[in-house]
């Protein structure tokens, strides 16, 4: 018998909320190795929540969370050192420089520094950042941020990649380089969840995409698998998106606010 790909993160029931708010409710997910599985909901979705819950930033109420067939709450520090991680507002050390910041992480991760130096030089280049590694990040405009978040997330070849909302203010030419990157790494194994609100690129990008809504996976699936969900032969993910989450009234919306 021939063996499938093994999961990359699996999750059964796992929930989480604060206070009265239900960000993730009872979600079950099987994402595999090698796949690009994008995470799509309105804002206050639980998106960003369940991005956490994986990398054990955020602990669950309730359920198990198994990465890379680690046991999340009995090895959390296994799965950060194999995962990489943009979280949606980068926090990054403002008063290093670029390379400072780069050198440091990769150095959190046990790069040696042949390796490190050689990646992280690679990556400078293929986004453009060369000769402004040397600037302090508090100079950089919204874009080299988000460039240098990445770089750091992939400088320790990680074998997950945890990406909340990565092409944000990216330029088009950076967004495609990081689009051939994370399909070149998936078709090494690399698994990739990331959340966006950018529809093409989901669509574009991933092999499976899921639709949370108020905390709960509404509907999981290839385009094929979504669009017979929703009941929409061939159309766009925006239609299955704006059917699915109910939120399909736009015209009435834009009317009212006119009024
Ligand atoms: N630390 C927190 N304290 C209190 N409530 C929180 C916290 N983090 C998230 N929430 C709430 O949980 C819900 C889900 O938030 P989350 O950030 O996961 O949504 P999201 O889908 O990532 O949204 P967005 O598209 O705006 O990024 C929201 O109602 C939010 O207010
Ligand atoms: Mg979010």
């Amino acid at each position: 018998m021939v063996r499938g790909p093994g999961s990359a993160v699996k999750l059964m029931g796992v929930a989480k909320r604060y206070a009265d708010v239900v960000a993730v409710d009872y979600v079950d997910l099987d994402v595999k190795e090698g796949e690009i599985f994008g995470l799509l909901g309105p804002n206050g979705s639980g998106k960003s929540t369940l991005l956490k819950m994986i990398l054990g930033l955020v602990e669950p109420d309730s359920g198990s969370v198994n990465v890379l067939g680690i046991n999340a709450e009995e090895n959390p520090v296994a799965i950060k050192a194999q995962v990489g991680y943009v979280p949606e507002v980068p926090r990054l050390y403002e008063f290093l420089t670029g390379i400072e910041y780069l050198d440091f992480t990769a150095d959190l991760y046990d790069v040696s520094p042949a390796e490190k130096r050689e990646r992280i030089n690679e990556y400078l280049e293929a986004l453009e950042l060369e000769g402004r590694e040397g600037d302090m990040i508090s100079a950089y405009s919204l874009g080299m941020k988000q460039k240098t978040a990445l770089i750091s997330a992939f400088v320790h070849k990680p074998k997950l990649l945890l990406l909340d909302e990565p092409l944000g203010g990216l330029d088009p030419r950076s967004a495609r380089i990081i689009k051939d990157l994370l399909r070149e790494l998936a078709s090494k194994g690399v698994t990739t969840i990331m959340s966006t609100h950018i529809l093409e690129i989901a669509q574009a990008m991933c092999d499976r995409i899921a639709i949370m809504y108020e905390g709960r996976l509404l509907a999981i699936g290839n385009m094929e698998e979504l669009r017979e969900k929703a009941r929409l032969p061939g159309s766009n993910l925006e239609e299955i998106f704006l059917t699915l989450t109910g939120t399909s009234d736009i015209r009435g919306v834009v009317e009212a606010l006119m009024k």
